[in-house]
């Protein structure tokens, strides 16, 4: 833990910062349980995930969707926030405005108890219906091995994740932006910052004068973009820079 170096310039910036924005992708949960997309065991490799989370996958063989979706849920369901979840929430008490921004959609920083969230692909623990669109909890439906229909208007159920080739949610995607935009400090963390639109936010951030500091084990694509990369596990680095945070802020 202690072999993690941050820089005067980012201490001046955690000490002077009013709003914060935090980014995150699939490496912040690693430590939490929940397979990388890109990673070795990455969910992508042993279900070919483009087959099945789209759409028409969906409307043409909706059983083999939702029983994929029903293990994934599973698997989210028996994890936990891990010590990087839980020093953002902390962090959200120390600042203004403390924006979290997630690709994830395994609900760890609300579990975590941080409260601005933008989810911009959805959120594994909420359903919705196709036909009318109303909301069902995961436990209205899991339990049903077959994809189940709507009671009020018998259209299928889905899980309210994107899709390959849907939309980000607008609200979630105009909030991320804002935050990005508006922000003195901007983490990037644990994602590979490969897919777009999500992945244009650090460079928004950057483009918008913000601190762009990088939390990954290992360089990424956007890594020479950053103003700083902080080479290590998410669960590691985090409670790091909570404790520095409350330092220096406890020192104006
Ligand atoms: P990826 O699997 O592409 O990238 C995970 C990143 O986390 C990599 O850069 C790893 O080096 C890093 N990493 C792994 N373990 C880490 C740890 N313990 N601490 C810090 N970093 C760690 O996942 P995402 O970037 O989240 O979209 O992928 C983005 C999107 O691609 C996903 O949201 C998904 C997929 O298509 C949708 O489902 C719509």
């Amino acid at each position: 833990m202690s072999s993690i170096k941050i820089s005067d310039r980012l201490k001046n910036v955690l000490r002077s910062a009013t709003r914060v924005t935090v980014f995150t992708g699939a490496g912040m949960s690693a430590e939490s349980g929940v397979p990388t997309f890109r990673g070795v065991d990455g969910i992508w490799k042993k279900f070919k995930p483009e087959e099945l989370a789209n759409f028409d996958a969906f409307m043409k063989n909706p059983d083999l969707v939702w029983e994929w979706y029903k293990h994934r849920k599973q698997i989210i369901t028996d994890i936990k926030p891990n010590a990087g979840h839980y020093a953002l929430a902390e962090m959200e008490a120390l600042y203004r405005k403390f924006s979290i921004i997630t690709q994830n959609i395994d609900n760890l920083h609300r579990r975590a108890g941080s409260k601005e969230i933008f989810e911009l692909h959805g959120n594994i623990e909420r359903n919705y219906c196709v036909g009318c669109g109303k909301f069902y909890e995961n436990q209205e439906v899991t339990e049903q091995k077959r994809a189940p229909h709507c009671p009020a208007c018998g259209g299928l159920i889905r899980p309210d994740v994107v899709w390959f080739g849907e939309m980000l949610p607008a609200d979630e995607w105009n909030g991320g932006v804002e935050a990005s935009e508006h922000c003195d400090l901007f983490f990037s963390i644990g994602t590979s910052a490969v897919v777009f639109p999500a992945a244009s936010l650090p460079q928004i951030a950057k483009a918008s004068g913000a601190y762009v500091v990088e939390i990954n084990i290992e360089q990424t694509d956007f890594s020479a973009r950053a103003d700083e990369v902080l080479i290590g596990k998410a669960a590691e680095v985090l409670p790091v820079i909570l404790k520095i945070s409350k330092e220096l802020i406890s020192q104006k």
